[in-house]
């Protein structure tokens, strides 16, 4: 029997390739998680749609197509990642028509199009004209043809859009421009830091509490031991004044291109692809013809010190059932999906499914495969903490997400178990476990 890799609360693809969330909104009374989608190919080798899930809640949410796909010269190659805003009972999409022209081209100083395109929807799927807004002639000069990935907000009365970019001279920046009307977009400053890489890709920028996040996904830092673990980051600065604090938002294997958006309740939402483009490891659903899966939703809080918490949406409590302890040294099985909690006094370590280790050694939380099968090629993932007071652990048919020390530190991988229930061993910590869906 093939063991179900399907999750059960997390957004995948019908079938083919899903990566960045896009166009996270709530619309006509419905939330709305638009995603880049390659149909028909799991290793994502065809033209990047917008495939359309939308639902009341955002752990119930049903496919409903593609809502955009390349159809001018201006997106040929790509309708790339984007998002939208709510204005005057319309949905405006803003999203990257990529283009690359035929010819002997290198593709990042040469040859490329990146092209600001703005659609509108009634309700939420089927799309507008689209109008080109910003092309690669409308950039400041010291960028090369790498600009993409729009984020639109309002404030005080004026929209504000943000896209990420790679200078001429190889290093990741943000643009910001401003505009009266959704239509017509006025540059007025470029942001940048030293030492983050050539580019800076799905660039997001918000207000929690009163302080100013940037948060971004540079590519070309060099990897550490307990820092830039992946081929590519994702992180904040806080942005207050000037940007400073550099954080990473996920420690574990499988996290890039976040997307975040206010639901109407106030609550800022974060969705992260929980993939990665890279080549030392894989997911093992490719042969089944899908892969990549979306992060939980997690609502993002600021903690006094002025970093981002981020924790499952308070919706995902409403699902526990069957809640029950499970002892230090005593081994269990459960179906995901489940969650485990623990309170932990020092170091200890929690073994899953016979071959991946979560745990604390008195320096460093850890994430370590010790079965290929299990892994597919990851290995070990850390992130230095001084102490680990708590932490909670969701366990999908495919995936593993831990949130550490309320929020503070979150680390996440997908996972092949070889069977459909997952062994529990804790050592140095009683578990408190939840069911969280029916087997
Ligand atoms: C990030 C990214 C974006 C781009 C999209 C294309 O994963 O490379 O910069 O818009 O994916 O699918």
């Amino acid at each position: 029997m093939r063991v179900n890799w399907h999750q059960k609360l997390h957004i995948e693809p019908p079938e083919g390739w899903l990566n960045d969330p896009n166009g996270l909104s709530y619309f006509n009374g419905k939330y709305h998680v638009y995603f880049q989608y390659s149909p028909g190919s799991a290793e994502g080798k065809t033209p990047r749609c917008w495939g359309h899930y939308s639902g009341k809640s955002l752990l119930d949410l049903t496919y409903e197509g593609i809502v955009l796909q390349p159809t001018i010269h201006e997106d040929k190659d790509g309708v790339y990642s984007g998002s939208a805003v709510v204005w005057n009972s319309l949905l405006h999409i803003f999203y990257t028509g990529n283009v690359k022209e035929e010819g002997d081209y290198d593709y990042i100083y040469h040859g490329r199009g990146a092209n600001v395109i703005h659609v509108t929807s009634k309700d939420g799927q089927a799309m507008s004209e689209k109008q080109v807004v910003l092309r690669n002639s409308d950039y400041p000069d010291f960028c090369s043809c790498h600009v993409r990935d729009p984020k639109v907000w309002r404030q005080n009365d004026t929209w504000y859009m943000v896209l990420g970019a790679r200078t001429r001279d190889d290093k990741g920046c943000v643009l910001f421009y401003r505009s009266n009307d959704l239509k017509t977009w006025d540059y007025f400053c470029c942001t940048s830091a030293e030492g983050y890489g050539y580019m800076w890709e799905c660039p997001d920028y918000f207000k929690i509490n009163g302080h100013a996040f940037l948060s971004v996904s540079p590519q070309g830092m060099a990897s550490e031991t307990d820092r830039y673990q992946n081929l590519y980051q994702s992180g904040y600065f806080r942005a207050d004044d000037g940007l400073t604090d550099f954080t990473e938002l996920d420690m574990g294997f499988d996290f890039y291109a976040p997307q975040t958006f206010e639901a109407p309740d106030g609550r800022r939402i974060l969705l992260g692809w929980m993939g990665m483009d890279c080549k030392d490891y894989q997911n093992a659903t490719v042969p089944l013809g899908w892969q990549h899966c979306m992060t939980l939703p997690r609502v993002l809080t600021v903690s006094g010190d002025g970093h981002l918490l981020q924790n499952p949406i308070r919706e995902l409590d409403a699902l526990r059932h069957d809640g029950q302890q499970l002892q230090a040294g005593t081994r269990a099985t459960f179906s995901p999906a489940f969650e485990l909690n623990g309170k932990p006094e020092g170091d200890f370590k929690v073994s899953l499914a016979g071959g991946l280790a979560f745990g604390y050694d008195g320096n460093y939380m850890y994430l370590k495969f010790s079965n290929d099968r299990l892994g597919c090629g990851r290995t070990v993932r850390r992130a230095r903490v001084d102490e680990c007071r708590d932490f909670r652990m969701i366990v999908d048919c495919s995936s593993v997400e831990v949130y550490i020390n309320g929020g503070r530190t979150v680390m996440s991988t997908r996972f092949y178990p070889q069977s459909e229930k997952v062994s529990v061993l804790a050592e140095g910590t009683t578990l408190e476990v939840w069911q969280l869906t029916s087997a």
